[in-house]
């Protein structure tokens, strides 16, 4: 055994969102110095996370029948003489906490979003405790400030959080419950670990948070920046090809964001912008805070400042008091923006949230046929974006082997997979982490394939415009 191999194995399972997948990186690392290194899988694990996300139904449910699982393995362990620290974190462990203790009691450990940089002493607290311990409390100081940089290699393409928690309340959602109040890191914070994933390799990074584009980290002036301030100086970054945030919310869509898309050849031509209902009645009960118009103006905006944008969105079918009429507004909304990707979602009812206790909730049976209308007009929007790629040329940046031998697997700036061969002169090696042109040959259900086309001249990244007016 080498000085450097893990003495414990940590199996870390995320549900949900990007966020979480993030946070698992980061519970792995805070727990690497304790001696966790990755598990292969459930079985050869001394300690088990179960990061759950609460945002949709049967979230608990998935978690008690996983935890019905593993008890059987915990328990085979400790016949055999060894230990197995089961731990849930994430939004059900923050909603759901002592129901949690109460129906799994062998559970050591339930820790909220907000409590991820206290594992390590936590898991040194349940060696010494008989009982589970709990951490679900907003702590006053911010977990970012005492989580190490991001240790975990995410690859070509990397995730961020800047900004956690959402104060906007909408009717029907969790997350103001589950994670809190707004907050952002400052710029200082977020630049550095950008440097530090571009340092290990990244190329393509996204700015991830619940209401992203609320972002109001301080700035190095002592003042809040506003995410286009903060895209701008992402921008800068030597070796950093590629920038994505999600998710926004069109509330805070300002003028310099908008314009932002127009100036910053790194952010890509793709945005998350979820609209949830075309129906004004519906937007307003949602609380969302703007009409169906105020996207489309959104839309036409972004579409001008840069024309090859492709926008996609969330729906929800059958929100309390959605009539007929609702519904077809939303139908008619979807028609006139056009979505290159979308979610769709039955709307379903989220304890302690105010559309839960609405009194006209709508009938099973019409929220399911009026889902299957908006996925289907959503479907033909994807295929139709998706075809419309066929014999364009693009930028592709390769992010490793492909799933079949002689291919690599690549992203397109739409976010689309993408794969092609490689070309026997090129190999793979020295590849992954380039950014190359590439016909698209043929649009599959879910993804591209493409031909590499003219990179005699792979080599490091273009500088930035800022970068190149330096130098002239
Ligand atoms: N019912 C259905 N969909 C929901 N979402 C959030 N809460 C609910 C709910 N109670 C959807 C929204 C959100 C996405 C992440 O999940 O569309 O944008
Ligand atoms: Fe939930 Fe609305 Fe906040 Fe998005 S903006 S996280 S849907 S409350």
């Amino acid at each position: 055994m080498t000085a450097s191999t893990p003495r414990k194995r940590l199996f870390i399972r995320s549900w949900g969102c990007q966020m979480n997948v993030y946070d698992s990186g980061r519970m792995a690392d805070v727990l690497a110095p304790l001696g966790y290194g990755p598990a292969e899988g459930p079985e050869d694990a001394d300690m088990i996370v179960l990061n759950t996300c609460h945002i949709r139904e049967k979230a608990s449910e998935k978690l008690f029948s996983e935890l019905g699982r593993l008890r059987v393995l915990k328990l085979a362990k400790e016949q055999a003489g060894g230990r197995l620290v089961l731990a849930v974190a994430g939004c059900v462990a923050q909603a759901e906490g002592a129901e949690i203790t109460a129906r799994a009691p062998y559970v050591d450990l339930v820790l909220g979003p907000q409590s991820y940089h206290r594992l390590p002493e936590m898991v040194a607290r349940i060696s010494r405790a008989s009982g589970a311990v709990i951490e679900t409390d907003f702590p006053v100081e911010q977990k970012f400030d005492f989580l190490p940089d991001s240790t975990t290699p995410q690859g070509v393409t990397a995730f961020l959080t800047i900004q956690e928690g959402c104060d906007k309340f909408c009717s029907f959602c969790v997350v103001p419950y589950t994670r809190g109040s707004e907050f952002s890191r400052s710029a200082a914070a977020v630049v550095k670990e950008a440097r530090h994933l571009v340092a290990q390799g990244a190329r393509e990074i996204a700015l991830l948070g619940q209401n992203v584009n609320a972002w109001h980290g301080e700035g190095p002036e002592g003042r809040p920046w506003t995410l286009a301030r903060l895209l701008l100086e992402l921008a800068e970054i030597p070796g950093l090809a590629r920038l994505r945030y999600t998710t926004s919310h069109p509330r805070d869509m300002d003028e310099a964001l908008i314009a932002a898309h127009g100036a910053i050849p790194q952010l890509m031509p793709f945005l998350h912008l979820p609209v949830q209902s075309g129906s004004d009645r519906i937007l307003a009960a949602m609380n969302r805070g703007h009409r169906a118009d105020d996207y489309r103006r959104i839309a036409e905006k972004l579409y001008a400042v840069r024309p090859d944008i492709a926008l996609s969105s969330d729906f929800i079918a059958g929100h309390p008091g959605e009539s007929e009429a609702d519904h077809q507004a939303t139908l008619k909304l979807i028609e006139d923006v056009r979505f290159a990707l979308a979610y769709s979602f039955k709307y379903s009812p989220r304890p302690g949230t105010p559309a839960a206790t609405a009194v006209a909730q709508v009938e099973e049976t019409v929220k399911d046929r009026r889902l299957q209308e908006i996925q289907a007009l959503l479907r033909d929007q994807q295929d139709a974006f998706n075809r419309a790629c066929v014999g364009r040329s693009c930028a592709v940046l390769i992010t490793g082997a492909g799933r079949h031998a002689g291919q690599f697997a690549g992203r397109s700036p739409w976010l689309q997979p993408v794969h092609g061969l490689v070309s026997p002169d090129l190999g793979l090696t020295g590849l992954t982490g380039q950014m190359v042109t590439a016909v698209v040959t043929a649009a599959l259900p879910n993804s591209l394939s493409v031909r590499l086309e003219g990179n005699e001249a792979l080599g490091p990244p273009a500088q930035t415009p800022r970068q190149e007016k330096a130098a002239a």
